[in-house]
């Protein structure tokens, strides 16, 4: 059984991480044009960066909840078969020992350079002209993806999601494309699909099946059924 699971925002909020859309989401208290797109980096590369290195934090000191380790069981239970796909920025699914993870919109403890594309772990607090230290420009970003950018490993991603037998999503509105798009991906290619979340998405209808509560509860009861077939 292939499955490729799309995890959002939603899986880490009872780690303590915030949402962006629910009430008192992030998008509510920061206008994202100004932290989370290339044109608010051009204007004013500090605030962007007090943003991240603020989310950093945060993230650094949250541990991983029920719903990260009951995916990583189901991981080391059906090795190989299993693709963990997350919008999320924390490091929560392989902090709870999950190995298989595309991190399509990047990750808070990575640096990119703006000029030569090199990566490397990010320090604790990026400033403005920090330098790359590759190249030497003094353009080093948080490797995350802003709006207006590429996802990284799309290629990947719609792969798996052809070949997959089951596509799950958990923790996600399903607002922000290309990852919206994948249930209809799935459902085109004859994949099976399930919504695992707080309360009915947007798209929750385009699932065959959608089931609602708390991450920490209903992700592992589903990995439970999964693992008892
Ligand atoms: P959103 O904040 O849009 O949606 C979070 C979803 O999680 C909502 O549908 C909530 O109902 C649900 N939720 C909240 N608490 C939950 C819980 N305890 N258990 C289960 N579900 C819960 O976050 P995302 O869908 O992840 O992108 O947002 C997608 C992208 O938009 C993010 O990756 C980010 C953001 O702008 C970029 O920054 C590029």
């Amino acid at each position: 059984m292939r499955v490729v699971i799309l995890t959002g925002a939603g899986i880490s909020a009872e780690s303590g991480l915030g949402t962006f859309r629910d009430e008192d989401g992030l998008w509510t208290r920061y206008p994202l044009e100004e932290v989370a797109t290339p044109q608010g980096w051009a204007r004013d590369p500090a605030r962007v960066l007090e943003f991240y290195n603020a989310r950093r934090a945060q993230a650094a000191a949250a541990r991983p909840n029920a719903a990260h380790a009951a995916l990583a069981r189901l991981e080391a239970r059906l090795d190989g078969q299993v693709l963990i796909v997350t919008q999320n920025v924390d490091a929560l699914h392989e902090a709870a020992g999950a190995r298989n993870v595309i991190h399509m919109h990047g990750r808070l403890d990575g640096a990119l350079c703006a000029i030569c594309d090199h990566r490397w772990p990010a320090p604790g607090t990026m400033a403005p002209a920090d330098p790359c230290p590759s190249c030497g420009a003094p353009a080093t970003r948080p490797d995350v993806v802003w709006f207006g950018e590429m996802p990284y490993r799309m290629d990947e991603i719609l792969m798996a999601l052809g070949q997959a037998d089951l596509f799950v999503s958990i923790g996600t509105s399903g607002e922000v494309y290309p990852a919206a798009g994948f249930v209809e991906e799935a459902a085109a290619q004859g994949v099976r699909t399930l919504e695992l979340n707080l309360e009915a998405s947007r798209g929750s209808r385009l699932f065959d099946e959608a089931r609602q509560g708390p991450a920490t509860r209903i992700v592992p009861e589903w990995v439970a059924e999964m693992l008892a077939l």
